[in-house]
């Protein structure tokens, strides 16, 4: 696995992506480990783009629960249904919050998160194993680009996830 990333944190977002991808294949392929996986997907992700918090959480035992992450500390445990994690994973689909304030039922880990946009990550099985959740402390920061290229990054933990 490559040590470094190379990021050029000038470039646009959507160029930033498409130099990133490749690299996290690179680093998700690479490893054997998941939660080593998920801890180095997470760190590459706040290196690249300084999101407020980004992290894993896990479905185990009928819940989310929260795994290698990114930022301030969080809520451990997350019911089916609950929150944007808990309906992103409910829908088994992506959903992207312009404003937390206005979202019922989104569960407040930290109040300086203002919007937030989760990826559901899928097992072997096509049953959703994980979500990823990325919090942004500004209004409308995540768009259709966001959900993209974080879909391909969900894609490839997908590929990992069923070769496990
Ligand atoms: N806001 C999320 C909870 C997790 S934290 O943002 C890290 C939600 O409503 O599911």
């Amino acid at each position: 696995m490559a040590e470094t990333l190379v990021i050029d944190k000038n470039a646009p977002k959507e160029a930033r992506y498409q130099s990133l991808l490749p690299q996290l294949e690179a680093l998700v392929s690479g490893e054997k480990h998941t939660v080593s996986m998920l801890a180095n997907v997470t760190a590459a992700l706040k290196e690249a783009f300084g999101f407020f918090w980004v992290g894993f959480y896990l479905v185990e035992a009928g819940e989310l629960v929260l795994g290698p992450f990114q930022g301030p500390i969080a809520c451990s445990t997350i019911g089916f249904g609950k929150g944007v994690c808990g309906q992103a994973w409910q829908r088994a689909e992506t959903i992207v919050v312009d404003d937390v304030n206005t979202f019922p039922g989104h569960i407040a880990c930290s109040n300086a998160s203002q919007s937030e946009i989760v990826v559901p990550v899928f097992d072997g099985a096509g049953k959703v194993a994980m979500v990823l959740d990325i919090d942004s402390d500004s209004i409308g920061h995540f768009d259709q680009c966001d959900r993209v290229y974080l879909e391909k990054l969900g894609a490839m933990v997908s590929k990992f996830l069923s070769k496990a």
